[in-house]
């Protein structure tokens, strides 16, 4: 059978470091609330004139040298971001362009923190069926520019990134030992659409609007969604948790993170955690975690991981990989 395999990957975090105690000059927090609710210490900010498809180009173009592919190779490239450069084109015409991918197609998708999910998802799906031969995941996103920085309640969480993975259509024998993505499994739940949100948009006010969260809600259903979408693509796969080398979560907050970690019964040693520098960077917190592991040298060749996240709407889901 046809699997995706991914063959590289990339990410970008701008220069600027923003710490708690900075934060504390100018909104009314303490960096021992934010460590001991979040386990967030600093995060990155993009600068002025640094857009999202900076970012995102910058992370695309070392997941292409790690891969050891040229611009011309790809067939399909997807980003994930919900803090696009323009309303339109989508942000990934701008980066397609800029790398040099003149063939094939480029798309943005939204799905807010789990943009990375449901771009891996997408890409796995077209790599499956045999649409494309050689596919660009990103997420990127710049938060630091629909915060509401007088927020306490929402501006401490998040950071700017990006990251990027390479993906392959290979022929595998088809048992969960072949590399390559072995399952994702992606949900939805739009009733709970206020629970996470940007007030602004197009169509409702014309203006971008700032993130508004009920931090309790997100909570509540973030643990229970994502414990349970991480054990639907094991099941798929037919592997068990006790089989994962690597939990890949999405880096919303280190308590949200270790209760899907518990529930897995998983060694905390086998979670990846970047959230403390890089805070929320919503769909580039995966591949950022990602290319962390990889480059330390934890993530190995056949090694199993597990990742997961959900965003506003709610949108949420999971993609099981041999690496
Ligand atoms: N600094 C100091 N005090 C603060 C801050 C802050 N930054 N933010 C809130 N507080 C205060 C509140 O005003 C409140 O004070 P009060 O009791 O006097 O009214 C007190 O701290 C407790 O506030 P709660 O909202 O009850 O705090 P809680 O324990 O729920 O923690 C948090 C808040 C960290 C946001 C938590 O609800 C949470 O982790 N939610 C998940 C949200 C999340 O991770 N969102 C990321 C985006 S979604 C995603 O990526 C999955």
């Amino acid at each position: 059978m046809l699997r995706s395999r991914i063959i590289g990957c990339g990410s970008y975090l701008p220069e600027k470091v923003l710490t708690n105690d900075d934060l504390v000059k100018t909104v009314d927090t303490s960096n021992a609330w934010i460590v001991e609710r979040t386990g967030i210490t600093q995060r990155h900010i993009a600068a002025k004139d640094e857009l999202t498809s900076d970012l995102a180009l910058a992370a695309a173009e070392r997941a292409m040298k790690a891969a050891g592919i040229g611009a011309d190779e790809l067939d399909l490239l997807v980003l994930a971001t919900s803090t696009p450069d323009n309303t339109f084109p989508a942000t990934a015409a701008k980066v397609q362009a800029r790398l040099g991918m003149y063939h094939g197609t480029a798309f943005d998708v939204q799905a807010v923190c789990a943009g990375f999910i449901c771009a891996l998802t997408v890409a796995d799906n077209f790599l499956q069926s045999g649409q494309a031969k050689t596919a660009m995941v990103i997420g990127a996103e710049t938060y630091s520019r629909i915060l509401d920085w007088n927020d306490r309640t929402t501006c401490v969480l998040f950071g700017d990134g990006a990251g990027a993975a390479v993906l392959s259509a290979e022929e595998m024998p088809g048992n969960p030992s072949d590399q390559g993505v072995l399952a994702v499994r992606m949900h939805s739940d739009g009733r709970h659409y206020n629970a996470l949100y940007v007030d602004g948009g197009v169509s409702s006010s014309q203006t971008a609007g700032y993130l508004r969260m009920q931090g309790k809600e997100v909570y509540r259903h973030a643990v229970v969604n994502l414990a349970a979408v991480a054990g639907e693509a094991l099941d798929a796969a037919g592997l068990t948790s006790d089989e994962i080398d690597w939990l890949v979560p999405h880096q919303a907050n280190l308590r949200i993170m270790t209760a899907i970690q518990q529930r897995l019964d998983l060694p905390r040693e086998k979670m990846v955690v970047t959230v403390d520098r890089h805070a929320n960077t919503s769909s580039a917190s995966i591949p950022l975690a990602l290319v962390e592991a990889i480059e330390d040298g934890r993530i190995k060749t056949g090694n199993l991981v597990l990742m997961e996240a959900i965003g506003g709407g709610f949108v949420w889901g999971s993609a099981l990989v041999r690496w």
